[in-house]
């Protein structure tokens, strides 16, 4: 039986980058970062580059963030805030090391275009949080056990007016919600069920009956740290067994390789923030 591929539309995106200029790994803040192994920043420079035109190229716009000296995480944009219908719920970074990096996004939401909701808990932006605008009518889905802190679930839902529905991540490689989850449309997700504690795993199979499930090789080669547009699937060129996963959903998969950013435990999705005007 021949099976017909689902035509997938993709949604044109505005997109928040910064520069790996200053990329380093300076200090270890998750089991992938070895302060003692050498990073290429210009060859990182180059990479993050071709992502930037893969975007621009699948016709997305991607605005940019000034990176600074001193703030060698600041690649990873997607940490910064997370942005729903024009609210702003500011990043309250975990680490020491990052804090500084809040300020910088909050200066980038300083326009009358925004609604900014300054934090009081702990939470790490869209490295923790996903939202799904198709699902159950527009619907949070929030990390924690790492980074992000529970009350911050809490103050996401009040902030942004969408339920928020808790994630417990229980391994130390899976340290956001960005690298073991994904959206692939406004209304599915992509998932490694090992990352999450067991009760977690029935609440995601009962709220995503037909989500994509990816296996140990597709978690560890950061293959749902990735970005769709409904249609497009842009993800780590390593990640090899999921692109052909998403291929036989009716996604088109769109590799890149990044492999200087994944020194600093991270991928395609880290480095994007997506801006919901
Ligand atoms: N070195 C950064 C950290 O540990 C990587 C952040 C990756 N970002 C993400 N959205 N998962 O904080």
């Amino acid at each position: 039986m021949v099976t017909v591929n689902q035509q997938r539309v993709p949604r044109k995106r505005i997109y928040l980058m910064c520069s790996p200029e200053h990329f380093a790994v300076e200090y270890a803040i998750n089991p992938w970062m070895d302060v003692t192994a050498p990073v290429d920043t210009e060859l990182a420079v180059k990479q993050w580059d071709r992502l930037r035109e893969t975007l621009v190229g699948l016709g997305h716009e991607v605005c940019l963030l000034a990176p600074e000296p001193g703030l060698p995480d600041m690649v990873y944009a997607a940490n910064g805030a997370f942005v729903v219908d024009g609210t702003v719920y500011g990043a309250r970074f975990k680490h020491q090391q990052r804090a500084a990096e809040a300020a910088v996004h909050r200066g980038f939401y300083a326009s009358p275009d925004w609604r900014f909701i300054a934090p009081n808990e702990t939470n790490e932006g869209e490295g923790d949080f996903a939202y799904l605008p198709e699902a159950y009518g527009g619907l949070i889905l929030a990390g924690y056990g790492f980074r992000t802190e529970l009350p911050a679930h809490a103050e996401a839902q009040e902030a942004l007016g969408r339920p928020v529905v808790s994630l417990r991540l229980v391994d130390p490689r899976f340290y956001h919600l960005d690298v073991a989850l994904a959206s692939v449309d406004d209304g599915n997700v992509v998932y490694y069920p090992g990352a999450f504690s067991a009760a977690t795993q029935k609440v995601l199979a009962q709220l995503f009956p037909d989500a994509i499930i990816a296996d140990d090789d597709d978690a560890l080669a950061f293959g749902l740290n990735l970005v769709s547009d409904g249609a497009n699937v842009v993800l780590n060129s390593e990640a090899t067994r999921l692109a052909g996963r998403l291929r036989a959903g009716g996604y088109t998969p769109v590799p890149v390789e990044l492999a200087e950013l994944k020194k600093g435990g991270g991928s395609v999705k880290c480095c994007i923030a997506e801006l919901r005007p």
